[in-house]
């Protein structure tokens, strides 16, 4: 997967930059090429000549080398790379990311780069887990910034934490499956997916909106496991604050009608998967200007929002092979999911618990049970990452038989 790749390599100031020479000699046994920029608090811990001797290149430290800038110039220095991958990236070198900042060759090659971008952190554990770094982070991830690690453990400065920058073999791992990724391979390459997911916002006026708790967890992870699978996926997402996953294009609404609009738009395709938790009513006549608060509440008349699961699983021309719902349940949750299958006409649904106490509705877990036209499947409770790859595994799985 690494073979002829060209990764520029960022190595700023942190300790875990010893662990930059077993990282290069690793990618060069894959046939990566790799060259490498140091930065000032980089070159404290790792020699130039060390990468030098290991990359087979020059190393670039200086962003006013008149050599470096007649013979490559910093700009093609980044363009000239399959990715960047930060490693390790310093909670100073993510705010400087964040931020734009561009005082150094790393900074202003990562700021001029066209090309994608991985990050490995490694820093204290409260640096990492300060709000600012936390900030910073889904910045860099909203803009599709690959995010590899960092692990928990005894940290350099004597803590124990989150922040030990990913062990050699992590990073390579997480290059791969961002290489396969780009490449469309994996069993389900050559097949569409759309995924709907998170809440959608109904608005009352211009400033208020009937909204739910969904997260968007679910979804969103449904998408990034066919993604990794292959696919090439959209995601139609109401508001969330989960990061766009990798590889996946998204196409942001707010309302029902909207989702619905966008995955008709994003048709034809072999897959569907609605995740979303679509409001079923809106407010009829919503007006743009804010209602005032008169003598008695105003009366809210609700109509029924379109129902995107039906309307994407009747039978038709652009009637994708496999339609997968979801069935949040409170009370007999089969009894509710088969029914929710027949009537919507989808192929499968996953019917999942959320009663008060079962922590679906914005938790990390999901306990679900898969209907389909040969029964019923009872899976374990499992992270809702988990319960999106199995049923990736199993949506490639019938897309071999079937598709
Ligand atoms: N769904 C949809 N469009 C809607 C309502 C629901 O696409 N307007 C989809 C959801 O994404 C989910 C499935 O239908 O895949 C079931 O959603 P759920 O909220 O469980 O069911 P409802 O149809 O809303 O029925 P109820 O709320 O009465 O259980």
């Amino acid at each position: 997967m690494l073979e002829n790749k060209r990764i520029l390599l960022i190595v700023a100031g942190g300790i875990a930059a010893v662990k930059v020479p077993d990282l290069i000699r690793r990618l060069r046994e894959r046939g990566a090429h790799v060259r490498c920029v140091l930065t000032k608090g980089g070159a404290q811990f790792v020699t130039p000549l060390t990468l030098a001797a290991l990359s087979g290149d020059k190393v670039y430290q200086d962003l006013f080398s008149l050599t470096d800038e007649s013979e490559m110039g910093h700009i093609r220095l980044s363009r000239e790379a399959d990715i960047l991958l930060v490693a390790p990236a310093t909670a100073d070198i993510m705010a400087k990311m964040a931020t734009g900042q561009a005082d150094d060759l790393a900074t202003t090659a990562l700021l001029a780069t066209d090309k994608p971008v991985m990050i490995a952190p490694s820093m204290n554990a409260m640096m990492w887990t300060h709000p600012a770094t936390q900030a910073n982070l889904l910045t860099l991830q909203n803009r599709e910034v690959k995010v590899v690690g960092p692990g928990a453990g005894d940290l350099a400065c004597g803590e124990v934490g989150d922040g030990r920058m990913s062990e050699v073999p992590e990073i390579i791992a997480a290059l791969s499956r961002f290489f396969q990724k780009t490449q469309g391979q994996g069993p389900l390459a050559g097949f569409r997916a759309i995924v709907t997911s998170g809440p959608t916002h109904e608005p009352i006026d211009a400033v208020r909106y009937i909204a739910n708790r969904s997260s968007g967890k679910q979804g969103h992870a449904v998408a990034a496991a066919l993604a990794e699978q292959g696919a090439k996926v959209t995601l139609v997402t109401g508001p969330t604050a989960e990061p766009v996953p990798d590889g996946v294009q998204v196409q942001k609404v707010e309302t029902a009608a909207q989702m619905l609009k966008a995955c008709q738009a994003a048709l034809p395709a072999e897959i569907v998967v609605c995740a979303a938790a679509v409001a079923d009513w809106k407010v009829e006549g919503a007006g743009v200007s804010k209602i005032k608060k008169g003598k008695a509440p105003p009366e809210l008349k609700l109509a029924e929002n379109p129902d995107i699961l039906a309307t994407l699983s009747a039978p038709g021309k652009d009637r994708p092979a496999l339609v997968i719902g979801f069935a949040a349940e409170t009370d007999n949750l089969i009894e509710n999911a088969k029914a929710k299958r027949a009537a919507k006409q989808c192929d499968w649904i996953v019917a999942n618990d959320v009663s008060p106490g079962s922590g679906a509705f914005g938790g990390d877990s999901n306990t679900v049970h898969l209907v389909t036209a040969d029964g019923v499947e009872n899976w374990p409770t499992l992270k809702k990452r988990a319960v999106a790859e199995r049923l990736a595994e199993r949506i490639a799985k019938f897309a071999e038989r079937n598709l």
